[in-house]
């Protein structure tokens, strides 16, 4: 198929890339680089050895999103496009409704007006209620607590409104927890810009030198050792979770959502442990009061994937450990040089 992917310069729309390209797939890729650089798209070519379309603008931008739709014959759509900072999005609610709401509408527009009729949307854990039962099924009670969860959570419903108004179309709703790791090759991965917000970029950060300690937010959770328990999926399953996803679209029209996870929750100390075990260095922490809005424990069912999607998460914590570093060390600051 050939797949226009909104965001393809990110950290997970570069890996999702190769795998696409990797099983034959073409891509049209649409990003800004607001928040990823042209570079890392270099490398996609690099690894796959093949070659893809780029348009580099806001896909809010629908007269330019046009021009990807008429230039090029699409089947499906990743969308990737969007902001996607917690902390941020606490101090710029409105940048991130008018960014990601419409975004979505612009997106949802080009593709009635060039029948283009399926979308695999990357969506987020943010969408489900952090006060409920872990851990987490497809069905479990939806509510955000910051605006970048409600963002998600409104262009899902978009998408349900969109697919009850056009029951023809395949609409595939993502919805991730937390992605770690790098391709094996180290030539790709996670590159935040500044201090990162998220724990495996701060850890690698620190590993390096260039941070002097990783910050743990609050020990007194009510978890086995008081730190933060999450689910963490490497990067590359959750890659091949998006091939499973455009598969599934092109047989199933509906509107589904599905948790990509691994259904195994880890704390902040088990990951610094696994990170520092595995590569052999040392992680310098020092224990710091909770961040707002950060819930105790955080983790998935993932029967629901596995059975529809025939797709689950096989890659271990050490090997995601072993990953991130390794791309860390390849690239010290990134795809900055
Ligand atoms: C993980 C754990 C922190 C940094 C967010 C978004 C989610 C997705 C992934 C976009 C928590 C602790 C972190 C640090 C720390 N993003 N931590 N020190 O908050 O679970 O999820 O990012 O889709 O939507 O909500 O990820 O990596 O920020 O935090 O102690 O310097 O690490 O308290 O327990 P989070 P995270």
């Amino acid at each position: 198929m050939n797949i226009l992917v909104t965001g393809g310069a990110g950290y997970i729309g570069t890996h999702t890339l190769v795998e696409l390209l990797n099983r034959g797939h073409g891509a049209v890729v649409i990003d800004n680089f607001t928040n990823s650089r042209p570079e890392s798209l270099r490398r996609v070519r690099e690894i796959t050895g093949k070659s893809f379309a780029l348009y580099a603008v806001d896909v809010c931008d629908e007269e330019a999103l046009s021009r990807a739709f008429s230039e090029n014959a699409i089947d499906c759509v990743i969308h990737f496009a969007g902001l996607k900072a917690v902390g941020e999005s606490c101090e710029r609610p409105l940048a991130y409704y008018r960014n990601n709401l419409d975004g979505m509408m612009s997106l949802l527009s080009a593709m009635g007006r060039h029948g283009v009729k399926k979308l695999v949307f990357s969506s987020s854990a943010t969408v489900y209620r952090s006060d409920v039962p872990m851990p987490v099924d497809e069905d479990s009670p939806l509510g955000s607590i910051n605006p970048y969860g409600w963002t998600k959570f409104m262009c899902e419903q978009m998408l349900r409104d969109v697919v009850a108004a056009r029951p023809d179309w395949s609409v595939v709703l993502l919805r991730y927890f937390n992605p770690i790791g790098a391709h094996e090759s180290g030539r790709i991965g996670e590159d935040p810009s500044g201090i990162p917000n998220n724990l495996m970029p701060f850890i690698t950060q620190t590993a390096l030198g260039r941070r002097p300690a990783l910050r743990i937010f609050g020990n007194d959770y009510p978890t086995r050792d008081g730190t933060g328990v999450r689910d963490y999926i490497h990067v590359v399953d959750l890659a091949l979770g998006h091939v499973a996803a455009i598969e599934y679209a092109e047989k199933n029209a509906g509107c589904e959502a599905f948790n990509l996870g691994t259904g195994q929750g880890y704390s902040v100390l088990d990951l610094v442990g696994a990170f520092e075990r595995v590569n052999g260095v040392a992680v310098p922490c020092e224990i710091a009061p909770r961040r707002a809005g950060d819930p105790a424990t955080v983790y998935s069912r993932v029967e629901k994937a596995e059975k529809m999607l025939g797709w689950r998460a096989t890659r271990t914590l050490e090997e995601m450990c072993r990953d991130a570093w390794r791309w860390q060390v390849k690239n010290p600051n990134g795809f900055a040089e």
